[in-house]
């Protein structure tokens, strides 16, 4: 049996569609910045896609190219710049970095108000403790792309591999949040395959090509695949062998066109969220 493929290209559609008709409709002006040191040629990929999608949904984006050589304060003082604009709704740091910078302390710079990538210690808190906040946009695509396939959480046996500050912890919180039963397995879980196949829900952000196969799957279960790994052929590839994998899960998200068009769909979301909560049009 094949299992059903969730799209997450059909559903990062419909959400930016909404997205689109709210700001056309209501005249916002919302504004995102984003931030780009080097030339790392798969964050320029998805600096230019988040252009684009901005300028489809009507999102003013301000893109700044900073120098790979550029110094911490230079990058610190472009970074204060943009958070003193009120102009400004969201402004995001594309991550990686250049080694020579310090993360934490250019991210540490941008307000909470305007954290669109939901990364601030603030935000991180937040949804630790239940309470509304930005919230990082791949953990929350994943929620979306789940509810949308009609899969219940409620209840259920959810297991993510992986436990990245972006992507595993977070969705294991929100996933809790929805009440499921959540498991969080590592590069150092023994036994993986035990959990992997009681899992009803199985997220896998581990970051290597093919490495969940079919075997490891619980029949029916659904399956988030949030590996974007470049092939040698120069093609994306998943974390879940698809091939294998499809004969066995009830339903699956493929790579790409799964979890990919949801990240920067929740960020046009997060961006316009910023934007009503900074000028009071919505309660946050
Ligand atoms: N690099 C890879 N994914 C992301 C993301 O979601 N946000 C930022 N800022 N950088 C990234």
């Amino acid at each position: 049996m094949s299992a059903e493929i969730i799209s997450g290209k059909i559903l990062a559609e419909k959400i930016r569609g909404e997205i689109k008709d709210d700001i056309e409709q209501n005249g916002y002006t919302p504004c995102l910045a984003v931030v780009m040191v080097g030339n790392n040629p798969s964050s320029a990929v998805y600096v230019r896609n988040k252009g684009k999608a901005c300028e489809e949904v009507g999102i003013k984006s301000i893109t700044v190219l900073l120098s790979e050589e550029a110094t911490q304060t230079e990058v610190e003082d472009k970074v204060k710049e943009l958070v003193s604009d009120g102009g400004i709704d969201g402004i995001l740091v594309q991550l990686p970095l250049p080694a020579h910078l310090s993360e934490q302390r250019i991210l540490s710079l941008i307000p909470p108000e305007k954290d669109v990538d939901g990364f601030s210690e603030y935000n991180t808190g937040n949804l630790l403790l239940g309470k509304k906040c930005l919230k990082a946009c791949t953990p929350s695509g994943i929620i979306e792309l789940i509810r949308f396939s009609g899969t219940e959480i409620s209840g259920k046996h959810a297991v993510v591999v992986g436990r990245s500050n972006i992507v595993g912890k977070p969705v294991a919180v929100m996933l809790l949040q929805e009440n499921a039963t959540v498991t969080v397995c590592h590069s150092k879980t023994s036994d993986l395959k035990e959990f992997t196949r009681s899992a009803d829900i199985l997220v896998v952000a581990i970051g290597k090509a093919g490495f969940v196969t079919g075997d490891m799957i619980k029949p029916g279960a659904t399956v988030i695949d949030v590996g974007t790994n470049r092939g040698e052929d120069g093609k994306l590839k998943g974390d879940v062998d698809f091939d294998s994998a499809k004969e066995v899960a009830g339903k699956i998200t493929p790579v790409p066109g799964g979890v990919g068009p949801m990240t920067i769909t929740m960020l046009m979301k997060n961006t316009l969220i910023a934007y009503k909560r900074n000028r009071k049009i919505d309660e946050f």
